[in-house]
């Protein structure tokens, strides 16, 4: 069993330059790594590189990441790289399965090229679909089935299968950790999510709130749950960031992968969202009660305990205040409109 210590030892983010990769390249800084960013820009923005090296490329371009990976004498890398849009994988999985499978098939072939040993996946609850959250279930932990509803779903966890044997036949080592719904912006206003055409609740609330965006439709209020809207376990990610930094922290075994959820454990329906977004806006962003959305489980909330136990992660900063008061500070600043791509 080994530890890596920072001591500005070099850490390799795929997809360092986009939403939650931003986020953890600060908190790896802080934590005393030296961060290489390693990013193709499809997504990602040059301007959201501000802690660490930068070098423009495509985690499937296998030469790129070993010239990355030698030149910067790097010890682990954080494989945030990746589509991650449910919707779009439906309609193009070949896309999905290129990015994503295939891509970590490059930067895994390239790891051992130059015999880097640990990794950490950012992996979804996507990994679990619709019958881990079933209407009359609490949260649910690692072990629950897995049967993603979606191209997006199958691609991560066929990653987390390769990754797994990859550990077990190379001594490698790794964690996957299974984000649920990511959310919010940096505290101090540095990074956040630019996409303009963000299909998710809280940013769709807060653009509709601002007047940017369309009013929003609440996909179906007929579920089985308390107020008949669905049931989410918002994170934010500055809790995201800081389950990197621990898991790049934790005792490595070779040949060891572990999957962990990192959520916190409360669940919140789409109306609690939108109560939260009426106080701390000051008005009620306008809504009208839709059909359900398909693929959309009633109820995602993570067992978070395995991660307590194996890291000593612990959410801090994931209430709904903070998060969509964050996202609200974001989305109305001047760098969120001067780096924000347009929809697409
Ligand atoms: N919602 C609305 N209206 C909207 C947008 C969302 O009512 O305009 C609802 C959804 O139906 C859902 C909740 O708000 O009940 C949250 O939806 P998001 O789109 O914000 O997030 P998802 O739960 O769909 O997505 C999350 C992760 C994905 C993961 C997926 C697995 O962000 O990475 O869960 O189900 F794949």
């Amino acid at each position: 069993m080994s530890k890596l210590a920072p001591a500005g030892a070099a850490v390799m983010l795929t997809g360092g330059a986009g939403y939650i990769g931003a986020q953890t390249a600060r908190a790896l800084e802080m934590a005393g790594w030296r961060p290489v960013i390693f990013d193709n820009l499809s997504f990602g923005r040059r301007e959201m590189v501000r802690w660490g090296e930068f070098v423009q490329g495509d985690v499937r371009d296998v030469d790129a990441v070993r010239e990355a990976l030698k030149r910067y004498e790097v010890v682990a890398v954080l494989h945030l790289a990746g589509l991650k849009s449910v919707g779009l994988s439906v309609a193009r999985p070949d896309l999905y399965y290129d990015h994503n499978v295939a891509g970590t098939g490059s930067l895994l072939s390239a790891m051992r090229d130059c015999c880097v040993n640990r990794l950490v996946l950012s992996s979804s609850a996507a990994v679990y679909g619709v019958s881990a959250g079933g209407a009359a279930d609490g949260p649910f932990d690692e072990d629950a089935p897995k049967s993603p509803s979606s191209p997006y779903g199958h691609t991560k966890l066929a990653t987390e299968w390769m990754i797994s044997a990859h550990c077990q036949a190379f001594g490698a080592s790794a964690i996957a950790l299974r984000f649920f719904n990511a959310a919010g912006a940096d505290a101090d206003g540095l990074t956040g999510d630019i996409r303009r055409d963000n299909t998710h609740l809280i940013p769709r609330l807060i653009d509709a709130a601002l007047g940017q965006g369309e009013p929003i439709t609440l996909f179906g209020d007929d579920y089985d749950t308390p107020d008949g809207s669905c049931i989410r376990d918002y994170i934010h990610i500055g809790d995201l960031a800081r389950a990197h930094v621990a898991a790049l922290s934790a005792p490595a075994i070779p040949g060891a992968f572990e999957a962990l959820n990192v959520g916190t454990g409360v669940g919140h329906s789409v109306f609690d969202v939108i109560d939260v977004a009426e106080r701390v806006l000051g008005r009620r962003p306008d809504f009208t009660i839709g059909p359900r959305r398909p693929g959309d489980p009633p109820r995602l909330v993570a067992d978070a305990s395995r991660i307590r136990g194996a890291l000593g992660w612990a959410p801090k900063e994931s209430t709904l205040d903070m998060i969509v008061e964050t996202e609200f500070n974001w989305r109305r600043s001047e760098m969120f409109r001067r780096l924000a791509l347009p929809p697409r």
